[in-house]
């Protein structure tokens, strides 16, 4: 897979790629995603009924290529990852990875092991040519639900959601923070936006922490994101 970002060809051109590479199903949906952009609640009965299945379908190469087409995606991760690196952990699990981009930034600034974890296989298959292209070490991807993780307890110094829990209903967006508060030591980080859509939830996490009686380092809008009022990025601190 070609992992340089190139301009996109003709829409019927593309149309045939995706019906020919991945299949009518995969076509289906993405049309679908497309053709409902007006209606978001037939949007998310549609499109949005299973959310492991839409990110199955929407992630991968497509997905990689609208990220990396959009500088302030790059700006965030690298701003994201400046400020949980000022924590020095000393391991990171990031659930929901995607295709290893805020991974990648975390590389370029600390040398300490990373786990990734993601529930969609077509974003994990990209994940591992995207960090193996950029010469990326020491980074463990695994297939996995971010709401039933499959570590120990305390396994990790830090865990860190970026757009995740948000893409998730609220009974499972719960058990996800109950998750990284399980398997994190000391840090838990959240970029998570507060607001609604045909695929997001809309939560406030910092007063999650705060409602649970957990300490929050910091809570603040990220400084590229255009709305400050729905953008959240949160620290708690886990050991008191
Ligand atoms: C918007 S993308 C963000 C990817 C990455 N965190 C980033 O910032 O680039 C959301 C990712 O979270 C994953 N995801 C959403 N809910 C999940 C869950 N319950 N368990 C595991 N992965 C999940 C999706 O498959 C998708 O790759």
């Amino acid at each position: 897979m070609n992992m340089t970002f190139a301009p996109d060809p003709p829409l019927p051109t593309r149309a045939w790629r995706a019906v020919r590479e991945r299949g009518p199903r995969y076509a289906w949906h993405k049309a679908m995603r497309r053709a409902l952009g007006r209606w978001p609640s037939w949007k998310r009965r549609v499109v949005y009924a299973d959310p492991r299945q839409y990110w199955t379908l929407r992630g991968g190469r497509d997905y990689f290529r609208e990220q990396e087409g959009q500088v302030a995606r790059t700006l965030r991760a690298e701003w994201i990852a400046g400020r949980l690196a000022g924590y020095r952990p000393t391991s990171i699990l990031e659930v929901g990875c995607g295709y290893g981009k805020l991974l990648l930034a975390l590389r370029e600034r600390l040398d300490v092991p990373l786990t990734g974890l993601d529930f969609s296989p077509s974003q994990l298959a990209v994940g591992r040519e995207f960090l193996t292209s950029r010469g990326v070490e020491g980074v463990s991807l695994f297939l996995g639900r971010g709401d039933r993780l499959p570590f120990a307890d305390g396994s990790f110094d830090m865990v860190v959601t970026s757009a995740v829990i948000l893409h998730n209903p609220p009974e499972v967006a719960e058990r996800i923070r109950r998750e990284v508060v399980r398997v994190a030591r000391r840090f838990a980080a959240h970029n998570e936006e507060t607001n609604l859509s045909y695929n997001r939830y809309g939560y406030d996490t910092a007063e999650w922490y705060r409602d649970e009686g957990i300490r929050i380092a910091e809570s603040g809008p990220i400084p590229m994101d255009s709305d400050a009022a729905t953008s959240q990025f949160c620290v708690a601190r886990l050991d008191g």
